[in-house]
């Protein structure tokens, strides 16, 4: 069928073309931004799940949410070796400057920009557009203690005053949160303690891998009861069938139910594989207004096709030998979670032994601990892939 019409939307942060399975999320930041408006407490929010399950999109969409509240929103994504100071220090000058346009400065966002100069000259921060010229002075003894945790506090507690005074609030998401480093997320931590303690509008919503629970966990003991987590899973099979006939119905499109019941199947209801099976089967369609089984069934390899050597492949590109042979051990033993153990004496050694490579998968976000001596993939179907692509039963095929 038209392929200019294929409304499926598969790749990282894409909007769908319909949202579904998420009401529960949504909910939960309507009523958090509507709590915070009131003055009242609302906890900050993380995300967590696997690859492609549409935690970045709903970042989006809350930020969308905040928008239409006239709150100003601003994302973040973080990054392997990411200078943390300077990401903070360039975010909350973009929300300040947004809360108060420049030619408008208010007393308390002025005051804000103040601190933020303090903060940066006490952390060797360049001051972006040239706060100083427009005659903004830093701070003393605000945001320059040169301890972070401190320092994120006083700036964050600025920002959220600055918000209250303009009676507005403010959005802040952090995506891809696993890769911060220590030390910079218990600063987070203790920041978003302070604003949290003053109910003042100031909302963070992060995202990332698995992990972030139990990191966020070391990182600061009391994180667990700081933060909501919400974990982000595949969608239930009435969920998935919706993503895929919801925008089909749009566009005069009919699924055959066998069609949808096949896509259901092998995607197993990610979000990202419903996406990519459903682009395809799209383009293979006869139509001109029905997608039957047999059009997914050729539809199915080529589905196949574009995700190893797209969303599969990219998670691999960065690996060493070492660590492939780790993720080949793990996948011959089915799916996953699989103990430690067994996946070190799978490849003849013993734990301590394979310990580093493990560290280094879950440092590169391909592997996750579910619990202690645990070790799964973060990529739904990981398994699957390693076995066709990495390395076949009887020959061993290089990538
Ligand atoms: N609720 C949903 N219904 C239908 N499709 C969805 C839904 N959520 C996400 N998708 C689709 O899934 C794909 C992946 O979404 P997204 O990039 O947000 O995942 P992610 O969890 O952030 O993945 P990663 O961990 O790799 O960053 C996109 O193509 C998106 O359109
Ligand atoms: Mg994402």
């Amino acid at each position: 069928m038209d392929p200019t019409r294929n409304p499926y939307s598969p790749g990282a942060g894409n909007p769908p073309p319909a949202l579904v399975g998420r009401d529960a999320e949504l909910e939960t930041i309507r009523i958090a931004i509507e709590r915070l408006r009131r003055g009242r407490f609302a906890k900050s929010v993380i995300l967590t799940g696997l690859r492609g399950v549409g935690k970045t999109v709903l970042l989006q969409e809350f930020r969308r949410m905040g928008q239409s509240r006239d709150w100003v929103c601003q994302p973040l994504e973080a990054g392997q070796g990411m200078r943390f100071p300077q990401a903070m220090a360039e975010l909350v000058r973009k929300v300040l400057l947004r809360l108060s346009p420049a030619q408008n400065v208010a007393d308390r966002a002025r005051r804000a920009l103040g601190v933020l100069r303090s903060f940066q000259m006490r952390w060797n921060l360049p001051d972006g557009a040239g706060e100083l010229s427009m005659g903004l002075d830093p701070v003393p003894g605000w945001a320059d203690s040169g301890l972070l945790d401190e320092d994120l506090a006083a700036l964050f507690t600025e920002v959220g005053a600055a918000a209250r005074e303009r009676g507005k609030g403010v959005l802040v998401t952090v995506d891809e949160v696993q890769y911060l480093k220590s030390k910079d997320l218990a600063a987070l931590i203790v920041g978003l303690h302070q604003v949290n303690q003053e109910q003042l509008p100031f909302l963070v919503v992060a995202a990332g891998l698995p992990s972030v629970p139990a990191l966020a966990g070391e990182a600061k003991s009391y994180a667990e009861r700081l933060f909501n987590f919400r974990w982000i899973n595949s969608l239930g099979a009435d969920d998935a069938r919706a993503a895929l006939v919801e925008p089909a119905d749009e566009e005069g499109v009919v699924w055959q139910p066998a069609a949808l019941d096949r896509i259901v199947d092998e995607t197993r209801g990610y979000p990202y594989f419903l996406q990519e099976f459903g682009k395809q089967a799209w383009d293979q369609a006869e139509g001109p207004a029905q997608i039957t089984a047999s059009d997914v069934a050729t539809a199915v390899p080529m589905a196949v096709d574009e995700l190893d050597t797209g969303f599969f492949r990219v998670r691999i590109d960065r690996t060493t030998d070492s660590e492939r042979d780790y993720l080949v051990a793990m996948a011959s033993l089915g799916a996953g979670p699989y103990a430690s153990g067994r996946v070190a004496s799978t490849m003849g050694k013993d734990t301590p032994g394979v310990g580093p490579v493990r560290d280094k998968l879950i440092k590169k976000g391909l592997c996750y601990a579910p619990r202690w001596g645990e070790i799964d993939f973060t990529v739904p179907l990981f398994n699957d892939f390693v076995r066709r692509c990495l390395r076949g039963p009887e020959s061993p095929v290089a990538v």
